[in-house]
């Protein structure tokens, strides 16, 4: 077993199993943990002797969402310099399958990183839901685009508009989630389906998660609103004033990057 600072990872068999691992605050997502997290699915899709990534919480919980005190007095202009969402792209490129093992919450972020993986596998108590509108924002880890990829445009708005948490019978009903397990055996079953399919033709199985991806990739219009809205932040920028001004006034900008 090898542990970070937030999460714990090991190979058994031909599958490699990453673990949330920050209980005090139910695995509350940090860019640190991201990182982390991004890391290791990237270094088990270069190994070799790894044909399958599981990722699991711990028996209580998966995780509670993105950390909200690491985020809480952020401006605009920072987050987009900081640009911490790009890690998660790179979970999307990953080739190799990876399937969650879903205990307890998979709130806001915690549902993102769920909804990354290609099956869903969780306990019959386990709860799951974007309650990011109760605080005044959204995902923006990809959870808008990849629940109305999954259930469609009317049943993604109801969900994220009121923000609650579905019990995992609903989320498997909508085909969120592939199976549901007893909480005592769910992270035994979701192990043998890994490796059952560590076991499958390792470049069919690439091709296949390739393909369905394509299946599902943006549209022009979905890009074009992704673009709109980016545009329209820059409207919140000093620089977007300073620029327009410039133009109207004959001369040089000065750019401050606020
Ligand atoms: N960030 C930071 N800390 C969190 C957290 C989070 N998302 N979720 C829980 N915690 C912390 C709590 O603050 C608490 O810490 P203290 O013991 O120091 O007070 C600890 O974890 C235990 O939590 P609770 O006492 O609240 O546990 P509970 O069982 O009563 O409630 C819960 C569980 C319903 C999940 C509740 O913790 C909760 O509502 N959490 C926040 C869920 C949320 O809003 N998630 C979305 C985050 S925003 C996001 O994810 C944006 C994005 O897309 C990138």
């Amino acid at each position: 077993m090898q542990n970070k600072e937030f999460i714990k990872t090991w190979v058994e068999g031909k599958v490699g199993v990453i673990q949330l691992d920050r209980p005090k605050v139910l695995n509350a997502i940090n860019t640190s943990m991201v990182r982390e997290i991004v890391e290791t699915a990237e270094s088990f899709d270069r190994e070799d002797d790894v044909m399958v990534i599981v990722i699991r919480g711990d028996e209580r919980t998966f995780a509670a969402g993105a950390d909200i005190d690491e985020m809480a007095e952020v401006d605009a202009v920072t987050m987009e310099l900081r640009n911490q969402f790009t890690d998660w792209d790179r979970l999307a490129i990953v080739k190799k399958p990876m399937i969650a093992a879903v205990t307890g919450y998979a709130f806001g972020g915690g549902f993102e990183l769920v909804l990354c993986c290609d099956m869903v596998f969780a306990s019959e108590n386990a709860q799951v839901g974007f309650p990011e509108v109760k605080l005044g924002v959204m995902p923006g880890a990809g959870g808008t685009q990849r629940l109305t990829k999954l259930v469609g445009k009317t049943k993604a708005l109801e969900w994220l508009w009121f923000g609650d948490a579905k019990p995992a019978s609903e989320a498997y009903d909508l085909g969120v989630i592939n199976r549901l397990f007893a909480p005592e055996v769910l992270f035994e079953e979701t192990m043998k389906v890994a490796h059952r399919l560590s076991e499958q033709a390792p470049i069919s199985v690439r091709l296949i998660k390739e393909s369905v991806n394509k299946a599902v990739d943006y549209s022009v219009y979905e890009g074009m609103q992704y673009e709109r809205k980016n545009f329209y932040m820059l409207f919140a920028t000093e620089d977007q004033k300073e620029g327009m001004a410039a133009f109207k006034e004959k001369r040089k900008p000065h750019f401050k990057g606020k």
